[in-house]
């Protein structure tokens, strides 16, 4: 048995060394057009930060696990292939801003269907539209090699930061297929160490819609106790205590209702964005708009942060110096796409604020890039005065305390444990006075900081 990966990226990589692992007898080819990834993948220096990985690829790696830009080779010699390439949010033409932009799915099935011969099964490993396999099943359908295809959707439910714990042990594996032995030859793999109750089976397009709507489900929830946060700070209630008290009402369960300074991620606005378009094109106009507010409280939650640091620091953070910890959009990851942390951070540039950011895993290009990104025009340009303005007030810093020197305030935008661990006494004493401290995450313990003499602010926390 041989297996293709379309897309050595957060998904294609750690999913892929998972199944050469726990299958040594099966030969996974991981391919890529971009080289610099797949040289990462080969050296000791994985592209992807995951608690974990770098012991399974090395396991596998070498042995039964493969990296290269050989796409058609791969294509070539696999019985099965797994399209696990970036679906971004179209930024052009009709439906930008919300639908998913297929471009690159569409050029693998062109591709499969060019170099294709025989009979193979092409998995959607990729979150995608619902009722995109029969856009794939039609290009693929028009193969010039006589050669044949299933089509499966197989989506990932990983979450970054435990990719391996959530690929060892899933809650679920969902598979959708038309035909019965091509989800049996897929179901084979995984049962190799996923117990079969655990993997589902549905029709195509069940399988597609439920990754959008279990994104949109989880996000949801977010944003239910990110709406509740601001009523707390209003009225003096606290929102870890609100979680608490319905949290343990089974019905609602514990998990995801931590406030924060919103979610972020390439997966949660994407997905969601994508179902508000779904439902407006089949005209469901009210249901797009329910959705819709999930996003639009996660951007209110944003912008709520960013103002309440300048208004606690007395209506200015023009030309203060605010520590920046954290930029990755949670923890144990090195992933920065849609991070709170990029929002919150230009909103403070547009304040004049003076940045100095520390992020335990994620380089001061990335850092760079991210704040270029998020100010260029409509038309894709940065203006000069936003280029100026990062190079003149953004620093990145190698650690917490250099950040915190002298600083006014500290922003804490992502929940890395380290930064629990840290002598509060001496980042007080390097501060300027009054020394603020905004936890956009409620990790640290505010009782003992104020105690020190800072003055805090969280998330949903009143008074
Ligand atoms: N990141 C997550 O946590 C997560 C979780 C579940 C599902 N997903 C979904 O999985 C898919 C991939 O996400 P990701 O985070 O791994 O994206 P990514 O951007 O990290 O990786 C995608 C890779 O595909 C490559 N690629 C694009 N077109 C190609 C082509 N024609 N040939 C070869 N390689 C090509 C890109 O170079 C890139 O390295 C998306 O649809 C996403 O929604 C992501």
């Amino acid at each position: 048995m041989k297996i293709c990966c379309i897309g050595a990226g957060y998904v294609g990589g750690p999913t892929m060394a998972m199944i050469a692992k726990q299958c040594p007898d099966i030969d996974v080819h991981v391919v890529d057009i971009n080289a610099q990834r797949i040289a990462a993948w080969n050296s000791e220096e994985l592209p992807v930060y995951e608690p974990g990985l770098d012991e399974v690829v090395r396991e596998a790696r070498g042995r039964n696990l493969r990296f290269s830009t050989d796409v058609d080779g791969a294509i070539a010699a696999a019985d099965m292939i797994f399209i696990s390439v970036n679906t971004p949010t179209k930024t052009f033409g009709m439906g930008a801003g919300r639908a998913a932009n297929l471009e690159y799915v569409e050029k693998c099935a062109r591709q499969i269907a060019r170099v294709s011969t025989g009979h193979k099964i092409v998995v959607e490993k990729s979150t995608l539209p619902v009722r995109t396999a029969e856009a794939v099943k039609r290009i693929l359908s028009s193969n010039e090699h006589q050669a044949t295809f299933d089509v499966l959707s197989n989506p990932e439910f990983l979450a970054e930061g435990t990719a391996i714990r959530d690929l060892l042990h899933p809650d679920r594996v969902l598979i959708g297929g038309e035909s019965s032995a091509a989800i049996e030859a897929l179901v084979d793999i995984y049962a190799r160490w996923v117990p079969r109750e655990r993997i589902l089976t549905t029709n195509l397009w069940s399988s597609e819609l439920s990754k959008l709507t279990a994104n949109a489900f989880l996000a949801q929830r977010v944003s239910s106790i990110n709406s509740i946060s601001a009523l707390c700070e209003a009225t003096e209630a606290d929102v870890d205590e609100v979680a608490r008290a319905i949290g343990t009402d089974s019905r609602i369960g514990p998990k995801f209702l931590k406030a924060s300074v919103g979610f972020g991620g390439s997966c949660f606005q994407k997905d969601i964005l994508n179902l508000v378009y779904l439902c407006e094109y089949f005209g469901l106009h009210e249901v797009a708009e329910y959705w819709e507010q999930v996003i639009k409280m996660n951007d209110y939650q944003k912008r709520r942060f960013a103002r309440r640091i300048v208004t606690t620091m007395f209506n200015t953070v023009s030309d203060k110096k605010i520590a920046i910890w954290g930029w990755a959009f949670k923890k144990d990851t090195n992933d920065t796409r849609e991070s709170a942390a990029i929002y919150v951070c230009r909103d403070l540039l547009e304040e004049r604020a003076r940045l100095h950011i520390y992020d335990p895993r994620v380089s001061k290009d990335q850092i760079i890039r991210d704040l270029q990104q998020v100010m260029l025009t409509q038309d894709g340009e940065l203006p000069p005065k936003k280029a100026e303005l990062i190079d003149n007030n953004v620093v990145v810093e190698p650690d917490c305390y250099a950040a915190a020197e002298q600083a006014h305030a500290i922003a804490v935008l992502t929940e890395w444990d380290v930064f629990k661990q840290l002598d509060f006494r001496r980042v007080y004493h390097s501060m300027q006075q009054p020394s603020f401290v905004f936890d956009g995450r409620n990790i640290l313990d505010h009782a003992a900081l104020r105690e020190i003499g800072f003055e805090v602010y969280a998330i949903g926390k009143g008074g």
